[in-house]
């Protein structure tokens, strides 16, 4: 009995750890809600012609080294997304720090039913742009 009652702080405390994906995962949602939301939306289905969706894009989807350089510098000018055109101004991210833009980036490669891999610290300044 004694030993059970050991245990089970320590069982309580690894159900509410989660894994390092799980947590950049929910930091990264925070980020999202703080940054991008106004503009995406709640679950990234953008806004009409102004705003594209970032849940479901083909053009997010088909390259994360670009997707990591358009959240940090901005971006302008026409593109396509899903087969609609797009030409607005994104404002760039300066501020976040590699950590934060890693939770970021995990949370929309992993959100709206995708399963995109967890995206360290250390592949965000791998990959990040010169400032
Ligand atoms: C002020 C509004 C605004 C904010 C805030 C904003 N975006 Fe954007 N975003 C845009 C616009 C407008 C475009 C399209 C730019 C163009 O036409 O070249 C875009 C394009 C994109 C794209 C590429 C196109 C697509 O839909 O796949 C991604 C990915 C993206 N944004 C992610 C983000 C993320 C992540 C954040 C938060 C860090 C963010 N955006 C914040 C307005 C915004």
């Amino acid at each position: 009995m004694k030993k059970l009652f050991f245990l089970l702080p320590v069982a309580l405390f690894a159900c509410t750890m989660g894994s390092e994906k799980e947590l950049a995962e929910a930091n990264g949602l925070r980020i999202y809600q703080q940054h991008c939301m106004a503009c995406h939306g709640e679950k990234g289905e953008g806004n009409g012609l102004l705003y594209p969706p970032i849940q479901k894009s083909d053009y997010m989807l088909a390259d994360s080294v670009r997707t990591l350089q358009h959240i940090v510098q901005g971006m302008s000018g026409p593109i396509q997304v899903n087969g609609v055109s797009y030409n607005g101004i994104m404002p760039s991210e300066p501020t976040l720090t590699d950590v934060e833009l890693g939770y970021l980036m995990t949370f929309l490669y992993n959100s709206w039913g995708r399963d995109g891999g967890h995206f360290t610290s250390e592949w965000i300044s791998k990959n990040k742009p010169l400032k």
